[in-house]
């Protein structure tokens, strides 16, 4: 059995504490994409853990924990991540990493950074962690591997090579300062020697456990929205963080996965730049972003939010095979007097009319293709009536508001998708099943 849990969004949806939650009944719990960008949260009896790249499963000692070859591995973040585990009481890391894995080094911080500048206005916001810049390495064919790195002798003479070309990119061209290869080799070896006892082949790991029957869970990382084919391009990450990602990250065939997840909040949020036809640039925005403390997990920053964009959610169901959905965050719309969902796109020049009738004109409810059209689109929204009552503590479907669970049935029925989970807290415990 295996169940992929993904991001429908635009990341920082919940799926950690979807993991998490669903990981009391797995077996094993795979990363297969993305890198230290992701931020996700765990909150377990008071305890927040915050994970970057280490499976959201680590917090059941008997769980097996796996990175598969499409994740880009910081070794610096990976054991900072471990030390801040085990200080928190996290002792056994029952962990490995596929050996295919690349790894990101200190060039792809800096040349994230140097693009980042060099783009001005028309930066794209990354998280500054050498993602993009270690998926080009990795697809222009001269990236380092998890092997490469436990192994001294072909790491040395590999990353001589790569890092002096860096050296001459960051400096020629960006006007950036050299670094010191032979001094970073040194450190990246020390490092290797700390890795070594987690590298594995977790291709064939996933395989056999699957054979054996054990429960599967595959954790995405990042959203559909930010995929380099199907999310805001060129407003994304440099992977696939949709359910495709999870074979060709894992080294799995499709038919290891039986249910795909897909988490959203009750509303929408992003952090970085590009288009959000539901942006909230007024107080109810604000109002969003504080109740439901939306900064990154990651860098901090403050999150855009918006409402829920049933567009987008239709788009991810679509690209991903999603069967059903998670609907995380619905404590934090509490107290709002109406609630909106859009439901649809007009091009702008037509919203003029859309107050005259919004029957005479051609509503859109497929997500573009191209950034140029999606620019083009403002939101068609339906208003429901919100509620006031704190769900926090709520356990059953049943108990919540009447507006609440209109709410929910209004999303059911625009997306033809059932939703099985209703975050209302962000505890592990603060989670409705129906
Ligand atoms: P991820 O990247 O998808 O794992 O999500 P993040 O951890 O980056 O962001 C989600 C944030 O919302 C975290 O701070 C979670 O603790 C919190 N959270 C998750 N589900 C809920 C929920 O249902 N209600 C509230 N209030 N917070 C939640
Ligand atoms: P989780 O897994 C939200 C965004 C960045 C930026 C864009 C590119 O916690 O949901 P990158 O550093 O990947 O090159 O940045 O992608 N981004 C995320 N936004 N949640 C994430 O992960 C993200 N990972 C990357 O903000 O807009
Ligand atoms: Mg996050």
């Amino acid at each position: 059995m295996g169940d992929v849990i993904i991001g429908a969004q635009w990341g920082d949806e919940g799926k950690g504490k979807i993991i998490d939650i669903l990981a009391a009944k797995a077996d094993v719990v795979v990363r297969s994409q993305g890198g230290n960008n992701a931020g996700h949260t765990v909150v377990s009896n008071g305890k927040t853990y915050k994970l970057h790249l280490v499976p959201s499963g680590i917090l059941y000692p008997e769980k097996l924990c796996l990175i598969g070859a499409g994740v880009v591995l910081d070794p610096k973040s990976f054991i900072g991540e471990l030390v801040q585990l085990k200080s928190q009481g996290i002792e056994k890391f029952n962990l490995l990493i596929d050996y295919r894995a690349h790894i990101v080094m200190p060039w792809h911080i800096e040349l994230d950074g140097l693009s980042e500048k060099y783009r001005g206005k028309s930066d794209i916001g990354t998280t500054k962690k050498g993602i993009g810049p270690a998926y080009t390495d990795k697809y222009e064919r001269s990236g380092l591997r998890l092997y490469d790195l436990i192994h001294p002798e072909i790491f040395r003479e590999k990353a001589k090579t790569v890092g002096e070309l860096k050296n001459r990119i960051i400096t020629e061209i960006y006007g950036g300062n050299e670094l010191d290869i032979d001094k970073i080799i040194e450190e990246y070896i020390k490092l290797g020697e700390k890795l070594k006892d987690f590298a594995d082949d977790v291709s064939y790991i996933t395989y056999e456990a699957h054979k054996a029957g054990k429960k599967i869970l595959f954790e995405g990382a990042q959203a559909t929205l930010l995929d380099i084919d199907f999310g805001t391009y060129p407003y994304v990450t440099s992977s696939h963080p949709n359910t495709g990602g999870v074979c060709t990250g894992t080294g799995i065939g499709p038919r290891c996965i039986d249910e795909v997840i897909g988490v959203v909040k009750a509303y929408t949020t992003r952090v970085g730049k590009g288009p959000f036809p539901t942006e909230l640039d007024d107080e109810i925005g604000e109002r969003i972003r504080n109740v439901g403390g939306e900064f990154g997990t990651t860098t901090g920053r403050p999150r855009r939010t918006g409402w829920f964009d049933a567009v987008i959610a239709e788009h991810s169901i679509r690209v991903n095979g999603i069967t059903a959905l998670a609907l995380n965050k619905l404590d934090t719309l509490g107290g709002l007097e109406k609630i909106k969902i859009c439901t649809g796109y007009v091009i702008s020049n037509e919203t003029q009319k859309l107050s005259e009738s919004q029957d005479e004109l051609n509503i859109c409810h497929r997500f573009p293709c191209e950034l140029e059209e999606l620019q083009k689109c403002e939101p068609v929204y339906e208003e429901l009536d919100g509620f006031a009552e704190d769900i926090s503590s709520c356990k059953t479907f049943e108990k919540l508001p009447q507006n609440c669970k209109k709410y929910i049935e209004r999303i059911e029925q625009l997306l033809k998708t059932p939703v099985k989970f209703i975050g209302v807290g962000p505890d592990r415990s603060q989670c409705i099943y129906r």
